[in-house]
């Protein structure tokens, strides 16, 4: 079985979306999401993919969808459970779980990383993260960004490792 790993950007409400997108822009948060799954194996629920712009495929990377109802998209490799997905990355060392909420939730008690973003603000969406057990995880990561021109929100990504 490969690591699978959660990547997400949540704020301080663990908000994480609102009304299908994410409320929040952070272009250097985005280079760092595509600097780390690059070459990987994406997994992101049918809702998440209803969210990208055309519903076209993150470049070099092997897009896959969660969902019960959607068989086929273009690029796209669909899947209709967890165990699927297992059975279709069995050969793949890492895995990135890219949202939203409910594949967050389900990927959450067989992740071994979470490389989470946390945003400095308190908007309230309307998708969250769950909620982890602080004392499973260890936190072995932690760099500060400040404002700037381009980033109207201080944040810092955070890598933690089921202990
Ligand atoms: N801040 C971030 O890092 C981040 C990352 C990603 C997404 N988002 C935001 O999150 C929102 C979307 O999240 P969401 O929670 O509403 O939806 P989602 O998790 O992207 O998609 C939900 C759908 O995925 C399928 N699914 C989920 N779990 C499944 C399972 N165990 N087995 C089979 N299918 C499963 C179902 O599709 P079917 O109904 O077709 O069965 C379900 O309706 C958007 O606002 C997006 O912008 C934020």
């Amino acid at each position: 079985m490969p690591r699978f790993i959660l990547i997400s950007a949540l704020n301080h409400k663990r908000t994480i979306g609102k009304d299908g997108g994410i409320p929040w822009h952070l272009p250097n948060d985005f280079k760092h999401f595509k600097e780390t799954t690059l070459n990987k194996t994406i997994v992101m629920g049918r809702k998440t993919f209803a969210s990208l712009p055309s519903q076209k495929p993150l470049p070099k990377r092997n897009n896959v969808i969660l969902s019960t109802t959607l068989f086929e998209a273009p690029g796209f490799v669909c899947c209709k459970s967890i165990d699927e997905i297992i059975e279709l990355t069995k050969n793949d060392d890492d895995v990135y779980i890219i949202g939203g909420q409910n594949v967050y939730e389900a990927f959450l008690p067989i992740a071994s990383q979470m490389v989470l973003t946390y945003v400095d603000n308190h908007l309230i969406g309307d998708v969250f993260f769950p909620m982890f057990e602080p004392t499973q995880w260890k936190r072995v990561h932690s760099t500060q960004y400040q404002i700037d021109d381009k980033h109207k929100y201080a944040y810092s990504i955070q890598t933690f490792n089921r202990i």
